[in-house]
């Protein structure tokens, strides 16, 4: 590898080992190396917002409600919200408009501006319409089924800055089919990816809806 490839990859590097060591230092070391106590998703935000975030995507968006908190926290935030909003497991049609309404509704004026560009595709389509690392952090809440989770992790990871962030909701045993523990475990095992939980966002004791994330250090997928 030529010098100037080393100083580059080292640069890098060096950027997502800032973002990692950015979270340390505002939240202290991780019990076990792994879950950031007393952080819930709505605070974990700041550090998007502390770190310059301006661009994003959330995949699997629902009735808007944390993209809203997205934008209440983020000033000039760009937010992809990718969706289907099509009738899915037990999700029906009139569901799936009322939420789809329900989103329009709450985030009007950011659809207005153009700060929000509301996809209505199937998230591994909607994922083509991106360059490679393009964005400063992905949201994942779509199909919480494990084959739909870990391509999702794979393909939206590609998109995402180094030194970006990579987060999904949902890490926790909920229902019956639910893959997102398994394929988050099988995603950062696979690639050696240091990864991390944040405490759950409703109650502490109950393991329901923790955030997982990750800093972006890989280099884009090609083709
Ligand atoms: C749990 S809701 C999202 C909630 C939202 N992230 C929040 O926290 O407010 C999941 C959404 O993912 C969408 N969805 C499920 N599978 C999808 C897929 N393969 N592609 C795009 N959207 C999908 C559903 O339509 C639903 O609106």
């Amino acid at each position: 590898m030529a010098d100037r490839q080393v100083r580059a990859c080292a640069r890098l590097g060096k950027l997502a080992m800032d973002t990692v060591d950015y979270i340390k230092q505002k939240y202290g070391e991780p019990t076990n190396g792994k879950l950031l106590k007393n952080v819930r998703r709505n605070d974990f935000y700041h550090v998007f917002k502390e770190l310059g975030f301006t661009e994003g995507a959330e995949v699997g968006v629902g009735g808007g409600v944390n993209a809203r908190t997205l934008f209440d926290i983020i000033p000039n935030l760009k937010l992809h919200l990718v969706d289907c909003w099509l009738p899915i497991g037990v999700r029906t049609e009139h569901y799936q408009k009322r939420y789809y309404q329900k989103m329009r509704e709450i985030l009007t004026s950011e659809l207005e501006s153009g700060q929000a560009n509301s996809i209505e595709k199937w998230s591994l389509d909607a994922v083509r319409d991106f360059e490679n690392k393009s964005l400063d952090f992905v949201y994942i809440d779509a199909n919480h089924k494990f084959d739909s989770v870990i391509q999702d992790i794979i393909q939206w990871t590609s998109k995402v800055k180094r030194g970006g962030i990579v987060a999904g909701h949902d890490y926790h045993y909920y229902r019956k089919g639910y893959g997102v523990v398994m394929a988050v475990k099988a995603y950062m095992k696979a690639h050696r990816q240091n990864w991390y939980l944040l405490d759950n966002e409703k109650e502490i004791k109950k393991q329901t809806n923790n955030t997982w994330f990750f800093v972006n250090a890989r280099r884009a997928r090609r083709g």
